[in-house]
């Protein structure tokens, strides 16, 4: 039995569904499944016991990512940036697969396009899919946890683009600023429930994502941290799946930066400039060839 499994039933949430074996399993929801961060989250969890059900807008991408996983996964091919689609898919998923414990909100788009160049429509669908599918699927969630009189946990994926604005992505910094704010102001008010909503934010991660396809000019210049080397999808999926466990059952409401520091600061500027040093501190570098 693996550890998450034995963990799973010592916290048993009440009404999962056994599986093949008699154990009961936790039901997880995770957008963005056919790839990247999304395609992570679901091999981890699945690899930890947990029955996933997938949603992404290519089929056969979703199709290919949720084949391997270690427990049989459900697809769902939805566009998260139709208004009815967030709130369908967890509906459909809670009714044909068996109460979700958990929802990740991992699709997301960031098509660079510059500030001058920015018109309502891109806004528009960059605002959808980030900030506004995440939302009704949280809020579809929790009033079916509610409703049933059980806990949940949300994890959304945020970007160290929400603290630091960048070029040519006004409507992406924006639209993970406000996943964060929602993240926070759900938590505050479904915490009475025993629901959980937190948020892990990474730093540059390599995915050769063909629905967000970046150039290596741009992956170099958001790639810097102090830990010297870029994320890869694994690093956040680890962190989703702590957010998930009876471990965290007491953070709510908070971002997690998983992204090698490089929100800690910048490395860019030298430690110190002795001549300066000389006029701030008079004597101070005397002793220095002691
Ligand atoms: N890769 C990074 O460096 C990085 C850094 C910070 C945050 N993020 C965030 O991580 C999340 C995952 O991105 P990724 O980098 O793994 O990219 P990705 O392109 O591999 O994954 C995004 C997935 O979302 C799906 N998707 C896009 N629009 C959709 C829609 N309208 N309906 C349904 N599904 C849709 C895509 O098909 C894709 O499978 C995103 O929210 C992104 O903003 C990524």
């Amino acid at each position: 039995m693996s550890e998450r499994r034995e963990r799973i039933d010592k916290h048993s949430l009440s009404g999962h569904s056994p599986d093949e074996g008699g154990f009961m399993t936790p039901h997880v929801l995770v957008t963005g499944a056919a790839s990247g961060i999304g395609a992570a989250v679901a091999a981890l969890l699945a690899a930890d016991g947990w029955t996933v059900t997938g949603v992404d807008l290519r089929e056969a991408a979703l199709r290919a990512s949720l084949d391997g996983l270690a427990t049989p996964a459900t697809p769902l091919v939805a566009d998260l940036a139709e208004p009815d689609a967030a709130e369908r898919v967890v509906r459909r998923a809670w009714e044909s697969v068996g109460p979700l414990d958990a929802l990740v909100n991992a699709a997301g788009i960031y098509p660079a396009r510059p500030f001058l160049e920015l018109d309502a429509r891109l806004w528009d669908q960059v605002q959808a899919v980030n900030v506004r599918a995440p939302m009704l699927a949280i809020r579809a969630f929790a009033e079916l946890a509610v409703a049933a009189d059980r806990p949940g946990s949300v994890v959304n994926i945020s970007s160290g683009a929400a603290l630091r604005a960048r070029p040519g992505a006004a409507h992406y910094s924006t639209s993970k600023a406000a996943l964060e704010m929602l993240t926070k102001a759900a938590a505050i008010e479904l915490g009475g429930a025993g629901i959980r909503v937190n948020a892990v934010s990474p730093g540059f991660v390599t995915v050769d994502s063909t629905a967000n396809p970046v150039t290596e000019e741009y992956a170099a210049a958001v790639s810097a941290n102090p830990l010297g080397r870029r994320g890869r999808p694994g690093d956040i999926a680890a962190a989703v799946a702590w957010l998930l466990t009876p471990a965290a059952e007491w953070v709510t409401g908070s971002i997690m930066r998983v992204d090698g520091g490089a929100s800690a600061g910048t490395t860019t500027l030298p430690a110190h400039w002795p001549e300066l040093t000389d006029v701030q501190t008079p004597g101070i570098n005397e002793g220095a060839a002691l």
